[in-house]
């Protein structure tokens, strides 16, 4: 039998769980910073969910989602948590006590994409929803958050792409001048772009296929369509985002595979590290009519998502060094009773602590304790005990001492806590 994981679904190992918990530190700490409060929603929705809000003809719905049925129920597992969001705060009828909304997440999303470099079918996102502001001052702050972030974690070669798609009239004016420019080139498209035409010729835009790299060249620009109200927002936003000196580039042929965006959209691209193609860092817009599509009062929102592993592979290794920890070696029936209470005491002075309970040779507990990174080994023996010490080797120092049982916690935590670099947790 060959078990292994599902393809494009990765474990994540301890010796990489250091880099996630810097990233999901910094993240947390930004979100508290700017009054985001965590919501957690199921892993799983009802497939009608997604199929109203992404869209019916988007990558995701029509090719991606992972959907199954369960006593007669129709679920999917979550490709992105928006619709989630807001189908809780709806749920819960979060609009009816707050004006305003500020919900982040984190955590585990599912798409049965193509994997390769930065592009999995479970993949982690962290995500900022701002329910209830019109903007377009909310969405320069997100912006500069994110940009300030990525330059926060070292991230390097980072621009933020900004475009607008406008209300329902502008995208209505948008897709009769695309009808128009993409309509006579239809011979040249690519099937999916074809059929794209007739459905929803906003996602031609995205289309990755070399055959319609050329009539996507001359495609007219959605910021030639704006009416005057998503002119006026748009420019707004550029006014923040200039009065903050945050950089941006204006990129009319962003589109993203999502229904739901009405206004600003943005995403921060990266080539650092080891992105390769899949360069979006975030990815996030505004989505004024999906609460009263879903059913709620007309509210209009904002929020984006993150990719945790693409931060990652963009973000620089600082080798970070080992937790400094203690390992007990007990010999005999007597110093294995023992050994559990000394790490005890260890513990509750805030000194991490693994006791070797194989009872083997002293020498291979010693050498484990070197593989670990452990600064002490402490040798809880018969031969010791009867003489009222612990046996205590300095594993950094090279040295070995005694210590009086009764004082030897209070004295290697004190020690622990002064070795600790300036800084550190
Ligand atoms: P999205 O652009 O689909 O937006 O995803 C956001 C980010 O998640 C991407 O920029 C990327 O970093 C990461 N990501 C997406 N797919 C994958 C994948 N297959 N493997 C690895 N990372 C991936 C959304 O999901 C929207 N819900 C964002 C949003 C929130 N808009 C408004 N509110």
């Amino acid at each position: 039998m060959n078990l292994r994981a599902v393809k494009g679904m990765n474990d994540i190992l301890p010796d990489e769980i250091g880099r996630w918990h810097r990233l999901e530190n910094a993240l947390r700490a930004m979100a508290a910073l700017h009054r985001y409060q965590e919501v957690r929603t199921p892993v799983v929705e009802p497939t009608a969910l997604f199929v109203r809000s992404i869209g019916e003809i988007t990558d995701i719905v029509e090719k991606e989602m992972y959907s199954f049925e369960r006593h007669d129920e129709k679920l999917t597992l979550r490709p992105e948590a928006t619709a989630g969001a807001v189908r809780a705060y709806l749920e819960h009828g979060v609009h009816a006590r707050e004006p305003i909304t500020r919900w982040y997440y984190l955590g585990p999303m599912f798409r049965a994409e193509r994997p390769q470099k930065g592009r999995y079918r479970q993949f982690y996102q962290a995500g900022c929803e701002v329910i209830g502001e019109p903007g377009p001052l909310i969405d320069a702050e997100m912006i500069d958050m994110l940009v300030a972030l990525m330059s926060q974690l070292g991230i390097t070669g980072v621009t933020a792409h900004i475009n607008a798609l406008g209300g329902p009239e502008t995208r209505a004016r948008y897709r009769e001048a695309l009808l128009g420019h993409f309509g006579p080139l239809q011979a040249e498209l690519g099937e999916d772009s074809r059929r794209r035409l007739a459905t929803n010729p906003l996602r031609i835009l995205d289309s990755k296929d070399p055959r319609d790299q050329q009539a996507l060249g001359s495609a007219p620009s959605i910021l030639d369509a704006l009416g005057d109200d998503d002119r006026a927002h748009f420019d707004g936003l550029r006014r923040y985002l200039d009065r903050l000196g945050t950089p941006y580039t204006v990129a009319p042929r962003l589109v993203r595979g999502f229904d739901y965006y009405t206004g600003t959209l943005f995403e921060l691209v990266s080539d650092a590290g080891d992105l390769g193609a899949q360069n979006a860092l975030v990815g996030g817009g505004r989505y004024d009519h999906l609460v009263s599509d879903l059913g709620g009062p007309d509210v209009p929102a904002i929020g984006f998502a993150l990719g945790l592993e693409r931060v990652l592979l963009a973000m620089p290794d600082e080798g970070a060094g080992k937790e400094p920890c203690i390992v007990i070696a007990p010999v005999g029936a007597e110093g294995a009773q023992e050994a559990l209470l000394v790490a005890r005491e260890l513990r509750s002075r805030s000194v991490p602590v693994e006791v070797d309970g194989r009872m083997t040779s002293l020498k291979g507990m010693l050498r484990r304790a070197n593989a670990v990174g452990a600064s002490h080994c402490i040798i809880v023996g018969e031969a010791e005990l009867s003489r009222g010490v612990l046996q205590v080797k300095d594993l950094l120092g090279h040295a070995q001492e005694d210590l009086p049982r009764a004082d030897a916690a209070r004295i290697l935590a004190d020690r622990m806590r002064a070795a600790r670099p300036a800084g550190g947790a």
